[in-house]
C-alpha cells in the first residue's frame, strides 16, 4: 500500500476516544480531568502506554509534556501533531484528546503499512493547554517553545492553591527532557472547531488561518462587609454590587463592539458569600478575545476604564492581575494550502477560518511552520459535556491530518512498492 492510498483506522481511533474519555468520565458523557489532577495522570499514563505500544520512544519534561517519537530514515528534526488531555472540569472528550488520539492513530496507520518517513514524525500532548486550574493556558507549549521561563511556570499557583511543580511531582510527571525543546520541522494539530461554523455551514474541514487575541485579567474588588438590613445603600462599599456592574459591563462592551468581539466572566466567588452580608470581597475573572490586535486593546482599556469609574462611585478598591495575554497569531500560508489541498483531494469541502479557541499550536508557530486542521463541532458546543463531533467527521480530519503528516515527513513506501 503506497501512502497516496493511506486511510487511517476509524474504529481504532473511536475506541481509544472512548477509552480516554472513560476517565476522568462525568455525567453527560464528558471529562474531568483538570491538569494535573489524579485523573489526568490517569489518562497520561493511558497515552504513554499506548505511545509505548505503537513503539514511540516517549520523553516527558519539566513541565510535564510528553512526546512520542516514531524514527525516520533522517536525523532530521520531526514533524509534530498533538494536542492537549487535559480538560475543563466540566469538558467534552474531543477537545484536545482529538489531536493526540488522531496523531497516535496516523502513527498506528502507517505502522500497520510498513511505511517508513525521511523526517521522524512526533506525536505530543502539553500540560495544562486549558488554563482552568493554573494560568496561563497553554502552558506547557509556552514552556516547550521558550516563551515561558519553566521557574515561573512551576511556581503558578492554581485555583486551589496547589503549584504546578508540587502538582507535577507528585503525580509522577516532572520529567528530565529539557526545555525549550528543539524547534520541529513542522506542526499540524487537529483539533474540533468548537464553535458552530462549519456545522451550520455543512463544511467537513476548517483550514485554520489564526488563532485570535486573548486576554484573561483577575480582578479582585474590596469593599466593607456589613448588615444587609440596616446599610444605607448611600453608604456601602459593596463588592458585590461593583462586581455584577462588571459583568453587565464587558457584555454591553461586546455588543457595542461586534465583530469578533466576545467577552465573558466565568468565575466568580463572593467573601464571606452570606445571604445577608454585604460582600466586602469579590473575586471575578474577565475573558476578552478578539481576532484584532488594536480592538483588543481597546476592549482592555475601556475595561480599565470601567475600573477606575467604579473606585469612584462605589469607593471600593480594586485589584487587577493579567492571567494570560495572547496577540493574534496568524500560522503559514503554505501550510495552510497545503491542508486545504489534501482535503480536496479527499473530495471534503473546506473553508478558510480564524479560531476562536486558543490551541497549543499558536505557541508551536512561534518556532516553526504550523498550521490547525478544524472539524465540525455539533452546534458548536463545547466546555460542555455535549460536546459531540459525529465520527465521519472525526474519520475525515484524521485522514487529511495522515496525508499532510506523510507529505511534510516524506513517505518511504515499503520495499517492492511503487512511491
Ligand atoms: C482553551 O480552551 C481556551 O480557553 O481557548
Ligand atoms: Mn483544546
Ligand atoms: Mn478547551
Amino acid at each position: 500500500m503506497t501512502a497516496s492510498v493511506l486511510q487511517i483506522n476509524a474504529e481504532r481511533l473511536h475506541r481509544r476516544i472512548a477509552d480516554l474519555g472513560a476517565v476522568g468520565a462525568i455525567e453527560g458523557g464528558g471529562c474531568a480531568r483538570l491538569a494535573l489532577t489524579d485523573a489526568d495522570r490517569a489518562g497520561r499514563d493511558l497515552v504513554c502506554g499506548w505511545m509505548r505500544e505503537l513503539g514511540l520512544s516517549v520523553s516527558v519534561d519539566a513541565i510535564g509534556n510528553a512526546v512520542g517519537v516514531r524514527a525516520g530514515r533522517g536525523n532530521g528534526p520531526a514533524v509534530m501533531t498533538g494536542s492537549h488531555i487535559d480538560t475543563v472540569r466540566t469538558g467534552g472528550r474531543y477537545d484536545g484528546n482529538l489531536g493526540v488520539l488522531a496523531g497516535l492513530e496516523v502513527i498506528a496507520s502507517l505502522n500497520d503499512a510498513g511505511i517508513e518517513t525521511e523526517h521522524p514524525l512526533a506525536v505530543a500532548f502539553f500540560t495544562n493547554e486549558e488554563g482552568a486550574r493554573f494560568a496561563p493556558d497553554m502552558m506547557g507549549s509556552l514552556v516547550f517553545t521558550g516563551a515561558l521561563p519553566l521557574a515561573e511556570a512551576l511556581q503558578t499557583q492554581g485555583i486551589d492553591g496547589s503549584t504546578v511543580g508540587a502538582e507535577l511531582a507528585r503525580i509522577g510527571y516532572a520529567g528530565s527532557a529539557p526545555t525549550p525543546a528543539a524547534a520541529p520541522h513542522a506542526f499540524v494539530e487537529l483539533h474540533v472547531e468548537q464553535g458552530p461554523v462549519l456545522d451550520r455551514e455543512g463544511i467537513e474541514i476548517g483550514v485554520v488561518e489564526s488563532v485570535q487575541g486573548i486576554s484573561w485579567t483577575e480582578i479582585e474588588i474590596l469593599g466593607t462587609s456589613n448588615h444587609a438590613g440596616t446599610t444605607p445603600m448611600a453608604l456601602r462599599r459593596d463588592a458585590g454590587w461593583a462586581a455584577g456592574s462588571i459583568i453587565n459591563f464587558v457584555r454591553e462592551l461586546a455588543q457595542e463592539f461586534g465583530g469578533d468581539q466576545v467577552a465573558t466572566v466565568g468565575r466568580i466567588e463572593f467573601f464571606p458569600n452570606l445571604v445577608n452580608v454585604v460582600p466586602n470581597r469579590a473575586v471575578l475573572t474577565v475573558d476578552l478575545r478578539n481576532t484584532d490586535e488594536a480592538l483588543l486593546q481597546r476592549a482592555e482599556a475601556q475595561l480599565a476604564a470601567h475600573l477606575d469609574a467604579l473606585r469612584d462611585a462605589e469607593k471600593v478598591d480594586i485589584n487587577t492581575r493579567t492571567l494570560a495575554r495572547f496577540a493574534p497569531v496568524p500560522f503559514a500560508p503554505a501550510m495552510c494550502d497545503r491542508i486545504e489541498r489534501h482535503a480536496r483531494v479527499q473530495g471534503l469541502r473546506t473553508r478558510r477560518m480564524p479560531s476562536g479557541a486558543g490551541h497549543d499550536a499558536q505557541m508551536l508557530a512561534a518556532v516553526c511552520p504550523t498550521a490547525m486542521i478544524f472539524v465540525p463541532s455539533v452546534d458548536g458546543i463545547s466546555h460542555n459535556v455535549r460536546e459531540f463531533t459525529h465520527p465521519q467527521h472525526i474519520e475525515a480530519g484524521a485522514n487529511v491530518l495522515l496525508a499532510v503528516l506523510c507529505e511534510l515527513a516524506g513517505t518511504v513506501p515499503p520495499a517492492g512498492e511503487p512511491a
